[in-house]
């Protein structure tokens, strides 16, 4: 018989994870031999160490090889911004296109996922998680894949059955997919009863690519009852934003591969992807309300509101804006840890948009001085065992932060008086007011939309967006004005086939003319000296402006008839059209007629010599100053080069004399040139 103190402590092994701690108070009843007990509950969580070690051990135990996690920086991968999954780094193994050292793997991949930034404050969605992933490559398939999902989850976090759902895929015809009643039996072989077993379209149960292409294939889900929220019953909604939440994408059957033309193709084998959010799995074996209570986003969270408090007496934001806070905080943190720069297009923005969110968050709510180097420092340091670059990059975070920060808050000031202003005298933004913000302030205009929804205005998108593209019209027609003075509007051309360009052989050409139009939109053979052209060629070998690099200059001959080219221009589909006088002939010049097309070489070879300068100035700057040192534009023509790249600093004289010396001996080098022509 268990004897027991007056108040004692016992631990109750709640699920192989979580530990409760029961204390019970003996109280004496009606005689000796019988208590009443009083408990108290304490729960000791289940620390995301904990969560992790136990996935790589169970897999591990079932013959999975641990691989090292990659990069959030995708390589050899143009199409992904940032690593989205655990299977994106490994994905040439779906392909066939290269082999891993064994057929199971399994690791955990830190991710970024930018396509949930709107949802970011809510409970459970992030943009920056860790993902535990299990992999069968031409191995085993559903049946085994289902199997081991369950087993983990039931035998192994000991989470109860009655808490468990999977869903699985329905079909989808123009796939050519049917539905995947295989999932469903192997779930309930497995244990899972058939009504917690939900069928789903393919917006919810086909996975992938990761990207624009790769591999692809229909999954099956596994979701947890939090017991709040609308319950599901056979049929009925499956309650996905409330009551359900996602813990496992138990497993994607990758057997399709989406092309670039937007069609599916087999795959030569199957294969199994797995991924689970470390923070999800922690907050639903925590029994926590949200992610934000986790061990790995507590601290960050707490460390936000008591430095609030410190300050101000009280917190002064809402919950869902110190959430944000909180899981932009630490992404932000990883992508500047890549050396990834904050800047207006590609993986650049996702770190800018993030921080001027975090900005607008604290200037809104009159936090101005919010000191965000100690919330990012408290960010490095809490993850820097987790992220090694963490340490090594602390400097260039916090500088990285304080620069975009330092910028957009200067816009954001002008930006919020006038939109105060626009406030107190009405509860809409119209489409000329967001234009105004957005082009003579430089407002972004998802700040200005997030302006509005906290306030509880509206913003006339549709004429906002009706003001930006005659804007865009009126700049592409005032450019294409300036360049070519004669008012031509270039895309009209692209009703002809592409130019086919062989100035990269040869120096002269034989060509056809496919139209001349002369002064702007005449059309007519009948030509006069003086006359102003524009030529389009079947072929040609002059270089139109592109890159930075300028067009070439030459001739358009076809007996007597001699036209000066000035300028060559591309249209977006690649027709390359001459701009030039004619100069000398009687002007007699038909369609189809076979002319010969030659470049100045002399002014070609100083392009290219300023070309190649190009590329030993911005090698030498980086030699200079650091591998950091990017390319933002340049400008080649035959005299003189201009080259943009990032740099904060002054540069000094001497600091000129050392990129001049420097490019000075790599030509000095002479090194020997080789032209290959290569398919892109
Ligand atoms: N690639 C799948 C996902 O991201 C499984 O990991 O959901």
């Amino acid at each position: 018989m268990l004897k027991i103190k007056r108040t004692s402590l016992i631990k109750v092994l709640f699920s192989n994870c979580l530990v409760l701690y029961v204390e019970i108070h003996a109280l004496p009843c009606y005689n000796n031999t019988k208590y009443v007990f009083r408990g108290v509950i304490t729960m000791s969580a289940i620390t995301a160490k904990e969560i992790r070690d136990k996935f790589l051990n169970f897999f591990q135990k079932k013959d999975h090889l641990l691989i090292e996690n990659a990069s959030i920086i995708p390589k050899n991968d143009p199409t992904l911004l940032f690593i989205n999954s655990g299977m994106a780094p490994i994905k040439r193994f779906f392909t066939g296109e290269e082999r891993p050292k064994s057929p199971r793997l399994c690791n955990i991949q830190p991710c970024i996922r930018t396509i949930d930034i709107d949802e970011i404050g809510d409970k459970h969605h992030l943009t920056s998680f860790q993902m535990l992933g299990s992999w069968s490559i031409n191995d085993y398939f559903k049946e085994k894949a289902i199997a081991l999902a369950y087993e983990f989850l039931t035998d192994y976090l000991k989470i109860p059955k009655d808490k468990l759902y999977a869903t699985v895929f329905s079909g989808d015809s123009d796939m050519g997919l049917d539905e995947d009643i295989e999932a469903k039996e192997y779930w309930e072989k497995a244990g899972m009863p058939k009504e917690h077993i939900v069928s789903c379209g393919k917006d919810d149960n086909f996975w992938g690519p990761t990207s624009e292409t790769g591999p692809c294939g229909p999954c099956t889900e596994v979701f947890y009852d939090t017991g709040k929220g609308k319950e599901y019953v056979l049929g009925g909604e499956f309650d996905t934003k409330e009551r359900y939440i996602e813990i496992w994408n138990a497993g994607v059957f990758m057997q399709l591969n989406k092309n670039s033309d937007g069609t599916y193709s087999r795959l030569e084998f199957t294969s199994v992807d797995t991924g689970a959010g470390l923070e999800r799995l922690a907050m639903v074996l925590n029994g926590y309300e949200s992610v934000y209570e986790t061990d790995m986003l507590a601290p960050i969270k707490e460390k936000i509101e008591n430095s609030i408090q410190e300050k101000k007496g009280e917190i002064g934001l809402s919950q869902r804006q110190i959430r944000i806070l909180t899981d932009h905080l630490r992404t932000i943190s990883l992508i500047l840890s890549e050396k990834v720069k904050p800047s207006n297009e590609g993986r650049g923005y996702i770190p800018r948009k993030l921080i001027r969110k975090c900005i607008m968050i604290v200037m809104t709510s009159r936090l101005n001085d919010f000191n965000f180097d100690e919330i990012i420092e408290f960010v490095v340091d809490k993850y820097s065992e987790l992220y090694p670059n963490f340490k090594e990059c602390k400097k260039l975070i916090l500088s990285e932060f304080a620069k975009e920060s330092c910028q957009f808050k200067k816009v954001l000031e002008k930006g919020l008086e006038i939109l105060n202003e626009i406030k107190s005298k009405t509860s809409k933004i119209s489409g000329e007011q967001a234009f105004e913000l957005v082009t003579t302030y430089g407002v972004p205009f998802d700040i200005i939309m997030d302006y509005a929804s906290n306030s509880g205005m509206k913003v006339d998108e549709g004429e906002f967006k009706d003001k930006l593209e005659r804007h865009k019209e009126i700049s592409k027609k005032s450019d294409v004005n300036s360049q070519n003075e004669k008012n031509i509007d270039l895309e009209k051309f692209n009703i002809f086939p592409p130019t086919i360009f062989k100035g990269y052989e040869d120096n002269e050409t034989k060509a056809s003319i496919l139209n001349i139009l002369v002064n702007g939109d005449k059309q007519t053979d009948n030509l006069k000296i003086g006359d102003k052209l524009a030529v389009i060629l079947d072929c040609t070998c002059m270089y139109a402006e592109s890159g930075g690099q300028v067009a070439d200059e030459g001739f358009i001959i076809n007996g007597e008839n001699k036209i000066r080219i000035y300028d060559v221009k591309k249209t977006k589909k690649d027709v390359f059209v001459h701009l030039g006088i004619l100069e000398s002939g009687d002007g007699n010049l038909k369609l189809k007629e076979k002319v010969l097309v030659k470049i100045d070489t002399e002014r070609r070879k100083m392009l290219a010599n300023n070309h190649s300068a190009v590329h030993l100035l911005q090698s030498a700057l980086r030699e200079i100053f650091g591998k950091d040192i990017h390319q933002c534009g340049s400008k080649v023509e035959q005299k003189i080069l201009r080259f943009d790249f990032n740099y904060d600093k002054n540069i000094e004289e001497n600091d000129l004399f050392r990129i001049e010396k420097t490019v000075n001996a790599y030509i000095r080098e002479n090194i020997e040139q080789k032209t290959e022509i290569k398919s892109l």
